[in-house]
């Protein structure tokens, strides 16, 4: 396993899920990236919250191939108790489509008595602050992420009997096949001193091969595709990796088709299918 992921311990999250699960619970929001959603997804929330309606927000869409997230959104909605929804953060209006979903999840509640108790969660980096900041409507506290610093759980009340929770602490992501871990590396839901990002980068080229060679072409004027290491040194001549003497720093190179991927340069990329994400769990249970 190339990726050297020991997140913070995540006691204080599990137990602050526990808390508001005891407290009362109506609905679940994952917070998804929409270019990795497989890979993105915490099975830890699902084992927590169990019974309870879920909704998967398939965030960043705007950097995730439409054709894509809509086959997520099937395989989510065809899922019992469960919704799914794109959004991105150039949403004007993401609290109409997040609330209309969860009242549809749990239509016996929602009023002044019986209030809807929504609980939001998502790996680092998935957009959770920025979207709790435009749907409050002002800048939200940040969640913290030192494992034993207990915060208390934030409640924000977007409209009259609906009311957001916010977990202290951190929902580290699972790495549970080896694909998720290159991918989420790839996405930079990882800290990079966890991951070689050259290893990252050639396994991006591979997926990107499969499933994008044009735009790999396109964006640095490749007539060829070559090995996978040929065309990351191609990545680095055109980005301008090269040392004095001509040789190409590779890790500048991986660095910059990691930049491009994830400001969306690249075009709109998902990496995972849910095919393939079905694939990849049942490959890694026969392991
Ligand atoms: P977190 O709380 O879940 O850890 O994530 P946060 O909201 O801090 O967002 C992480 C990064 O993702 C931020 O970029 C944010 O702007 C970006 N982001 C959030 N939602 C979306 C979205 O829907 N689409 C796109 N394209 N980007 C999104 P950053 O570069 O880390 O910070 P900054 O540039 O916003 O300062």
């Amino acid at each position: 396993m190339p990726i050297h992921w020991f997140p913070g311990h995540m006691n204080s999250t599990r137990q602050a899920i526990k808390d508001r699960v005891q407290a009362g619970l109506d609905v679940v929001i994952e917070l998804l990236d929409a270019r990795l959603p497989g890979s993105s997804s915490n099975p830890l929330l699902a084992a927590l919250t169990t019974g309870r309606p879920s909704l998967k927000v398939l965030n960043k869409q705007d950097l995730a191939d439409p054709a894509q997230t809509e086959a997520w959104l099937a395989f989510y909605n065809a899922q019992p108790h469960t919704r799914a929804i794109p959004l991105d953060a150039g949403d004007k209006a993401p609290a109409r489509a997040l609330i209309k979903a969860c009242r549809e999840l749990a239509p016996l509640r929602g009023d002044m008595h019986k209030p809807l108790r929504v609980l939001i969660c998502g790996i680092p980096n998935v957009g959770k602050s920025t979207l709790i900041n435009t749907l409050v409507g002002k800048k939200a506290a940040k969640t913290g992420d030192e494992p034993g610093i207990t915060k208390l759980e934030q409640k924000f009340v977007l409209e009259n009997g609906f009311y957001l929770f916010d977990t202290p602490g951190m929902l580290w992501p699972r790495i549970a096949v080896e694909q998720s871990g290159y991918n989420l590396a790839a996405s930079g839901a990882i800290g990079r001193n966890a991951f070689d990002e050259e290893e990252v980068a050639l396994e991006l080229i591979a997926t990107l091969k499969r499933r994008d060679a044009d735009r790999l072409r396109q964006r640095y004027g490749l007539a060829e595709l070559g090995e996978d290491d040929a065309v990351l040194e191609a990545i680095g001549v055109k980005r301008g990796a090269k040392i004095r003497g001509g040789a190409v720093q590779m890790h500048k190179a991986a660095e910059a088709l990691l930049m491009d991927f994830r400001s969306g340069l690249l075009g709109r990329i998902t990496l995972e299918t849910p095919d393939e994400m079905a694939a990849w769990r049942h490959e890694a249970a026969e392991a």
